[in-house]
């Protein structure tokens, strides 16, 4: 697999890829769960990828097709992401500065490439990027063994969070300690 790295100048040339693939990838899920739609999603991923420091990796196959992707940007201060968190923690847990956390926002990879590792390099290649001291991600509390991939991978539960957005499932709220990039 050959990944490639994107920020928001990228966006709108990348944009068609990134809703295929979701599209292919949560096409059961969204049968059934609203929140899933791609007409939602393509709201999000425009929101997220005109935030400051968007980032984004893309692993293509040797032929140049997509396999999967990733995306985040950093929390702002004052970040909305905290508002839906239900389990109390010390107010210093959710102080955001603009550049303390990166969020992943999206992780994904198509069936063929699921159980290969993909997903991990993919995940690696983003936040080895990245210059802020930890990352965030939420994991809907209905997948547990994503939840556990993710345990597996050094996550750690912060605890529960439901965004305050319509048809929002209720997510762990994940936190990973970045090594932060020597070259930043
Ligand atoms: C999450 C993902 C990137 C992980 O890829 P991976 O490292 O190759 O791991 P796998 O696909 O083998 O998934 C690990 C386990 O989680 C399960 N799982 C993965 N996505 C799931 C989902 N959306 N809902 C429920 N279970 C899921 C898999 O069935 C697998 O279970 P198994 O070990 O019994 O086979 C990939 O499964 C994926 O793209 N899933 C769909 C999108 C998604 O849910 N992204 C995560 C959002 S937080």
């Amino acid at each position: 697999m050959n990944v490639r790295h994107y920020d928001h100048r990228d966006a709108a040339e990348l944009r068609p890829l990134l809703l295929e693939v979701y599209a292919e990838v949560y096409a059961k899920a969204a049968e059934s769960d609203p929140f899933a739609a791609v007409d939602r999603f393509a709201e999000g991923l425009d929101g997220w990828s005109t935030r400051p420091g968007w980032s984004c990796v893309v692993g293509y196959d040797q032929e140049g097709q997509p396999v999967g992707y990733a995306y985040g940007a950093p929390l702002p201060e004052g970040a909305r992401w905290w508002g839906g968190l239900l389990t109390e923690v010390p107010a210093d847990v959710t102080m955001e500065t603009g550049t303390r956390t990166y969020a992943l926002s999206e992780l994904m990879v198509r069936e063929p490439w699921r159980g290969t590792g993909t997903a991990r390099r993919l995940h690696d290649a983003l936040l080895a990027e990245r210059a802020e001291e930890r990352a965030t991600l939420l994991v809907d509390q209905t997948h547990p063994k994503v939840h556990k991939l993710y345990e597996s991978w050094g996550w750690q539960t912060l605890g529960d969070l439901r965004p305050r957005i319509p048809d929002a499932p209720l997510f762990h709220a994940m936190l990973l300690p970045l090594p932060q990039a020597s070259t930043h």
